[in-house]
């Protein structure tokens, strides 16, 4: 009877309560920058990630560039992939640098503990790693080891890739045939060093990041911005006492917060889901806005000039691996549910963007939430690869403030047989949004429509400028569920669209159930 009576208040307050959606945006405001580094990436040695995404080796019928796959290049290009974060991940705090340069054939062979108990032949290191950041015109970022190496091992990494003149390690360097140093600027001081990197407490970790941070230095023009790692999801202390006692040493603190359907014993299928645990996948990754949300008021305790940027380093979806798969691979597909899941934290990131500076998928290639995935000499991009395509329109473009008011969205009561996903749910809002003027004054919205079944209409007020024209492209599809495979790599993609009327100065968009939209404004 109590059962009975639970499931009717929940049916009650699902009924999503239907309105006017409104988003009026503020387009003659506007001082924050959306940095484009709010859209980066994320690949480590983990799986088909590195060895066999980006790497396959100079003589692979694949074809390559120096090893690095030609296709997977050309279609990171087409985001405008503006960083890479490497080698991990987990796998950074047992890397040690001096394994992966060289000749290839002298390279140790080891075995990746972390990751599936692979044999790592090291053919892919710093050299390549750097190689593969030029080709594809991002900065690189890269995560020192802590948590089992050394501080001396650390320096002189970062000697051996930035120091131009006579050195040990720059000498080195070039006898292994780089003269020049590179630029790199992003570096990370040890990852997730409350767990695999070293199981730390936070004030050993923040002593820690002090004395490795000092001996990360700055040669010639070369300039590190240092990142310490950060908390897992809402460990609010790790914050409060690494800004307390390294604050004033880092340039950037890392978060890391991954959206899992179920729990970490049963996740949840990335393909075979039903709306009540859709719904409750989104609600989940909502939560990214109050974990910026709150470490950014914890920082600002410390920090109110906003110097010291919040990194969320590893961000996505993490389900069950594919049927048949390695487990210690985290291969997964990737549906639409995975582009309504980019486009709100994404969203989300623009809307923080005086504190959020920089943020990585986990992961690039065939690994969690994947925009590519690869098998042979088959390429796929997945329905997140096209919300970074759409997204890529807010790059480095101005935030612009906006005030949204949405319908509210809820699960049905959910199925008994479905008891890992059953969660109380509050509802949530049906559209989220960001938008930006870019460098030419076009501005740019992206809009999601959370709702699995509805339309959503949607009246947007772009208020002190006047709106001559507006077009767009959408990502949408039949089912929540769809997805891209190697034989039918193309069944969701990005589309023109023309579901925008303008009258009046008012946009009226209808957004279709399940969707991202980018609307460009003249
Ligand atoms: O992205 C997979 C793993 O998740 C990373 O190696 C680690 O940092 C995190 O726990």
């Amino acid at each position: 009877m109590k059962h009975f009576f639970f499931t009717i208040a929940l049916v009650a307050a699902f009924v999503a309560a239907r309105g006017q959606n409104k988003l009026v945006i503020h387009a003659d405001q506007g001082q924050t920058t959306i940095s484009k580094h709010n859209n980066g990436h994320f690949a480590e040695h983990l799986g088909h990630c590195i060895y066999g995404g980006f790497w396959v080796g100079e003589d692979s019928p694949i074809p390559n560039t120096r090893g690095i796959r030609n296709d997977v290049v050309a279609a990171l290009k087409e985001i405008s992939i503006p960083n890479l974060r490497w080698p991990g991940g987990c796998f950074a705090d047992e890397y040690h640098w001096m394994d992966g340069i060289g000749p290839r054939a002298d390279r140790p062979r080891m075995i990746n503990t972390h990751w599936g108990g692979v044999v790592e032949d090291n053919s892919f290191g710093t050299h390549e790693f750097l190689d593969l950041c030029e080709q594809l015109g991002c900065e690189p970022y890269i995560c020192g080891n802590v948590g089992s190496g050394s501080v001396e091992e650390m320096s002189k990494w970062v000697e051996y890739i930035t120091f131009d003149g006579e050195s040990p390690m720059a000498n080195l360097r070039k006898q292994n045939g780089r003269e020049k140093p590179w630029k790199v600027s992003f570096w990370g001081v040890g990852n997730e060093n409350w767990g695999c990197g070293g199981n730390m407490t936070a004030a050993f970790y923040a002593d820690l990041y002090r004395r490795y941070a000092t001996y990360c230095r700055n040669y010639g023009e070369n300039r590190l911005f240092k990142i310490a790692g950060g908390a897992n999801s809402a460990d609010y202390n790790w914050t409060e006492t690494l800004m307390r006692d390294a604050g004033g040493q880092m340039q950037g603190l890392s978060l890391h917060h991954y959206t899992v359907p179920g729990s970490w014993g049963r996740k949840g299928s990335a393909t075979n889901f039903n709306e009540n645990e859709y719904l409750s996948t989104i609600e989940k990754t909502l939560v990214m806005n109050e974990l910026l949300a709150r470490h950014s008021n914890i920082m600002d305790r410390f920090d109110p000039q906003k110097r010291v940027a919040l990194v969320p380093d590893e961000w996505g979806a993490w389900y069950d691996v594919e049927p048949g798969t390695n487990p210690g691979f985290l291969f997964q597909q990737n549906t639409l549910r995975d582009a309504i899941i980019a486009g709100t934290n994404l969203n989300i990131f623009n809307n923080h963007a005086d504190r959020v500076r920089m943020a990585n998928i986990a992961q690039t290639i065939n690994v969690l939430q994947a925009v590519l995935l690869t098998k042979d000499e088959k390429i796929v991009r997945t329905p997140t690869y096209w919300v970074f395509w759409l997204y890529k329109a807010h790059h480095d473009a101005t935030l612009l403030p906006t005030a949204l008011t949405a319908n509210r969205v809820a699960q049905a009561a959910p199925a008994q047989a479905n008891l890992p996903f059953r969660r109380e749910s509050r509802g949530i809002d049906a559209i989220n949004a960001s938008a930006s003027r870019d460098a030419s004054g076009k501005i740019h919205v992206t809009l999601v429509n959370v709702d699995p079944k509805n339309e959503q209409s949607i009246e947007i007020e772009p208020r002190g400028t006047t709106v001559k024209r507006v077009s767009g492209h959408a990502l949408v599809s039949s089912a929540i569920t769809d997805h891209n495979t190697f034989d039918a790599p193309d069944r969701v993609a990005v589309k023109p669209f023309n579901g925008a009327r303008l009258a009046k100065g008012v946009v009226t968009v209808k957004l279709p159930a399940c969707s991202v939209v980018l609307l460009e404004i003249e």
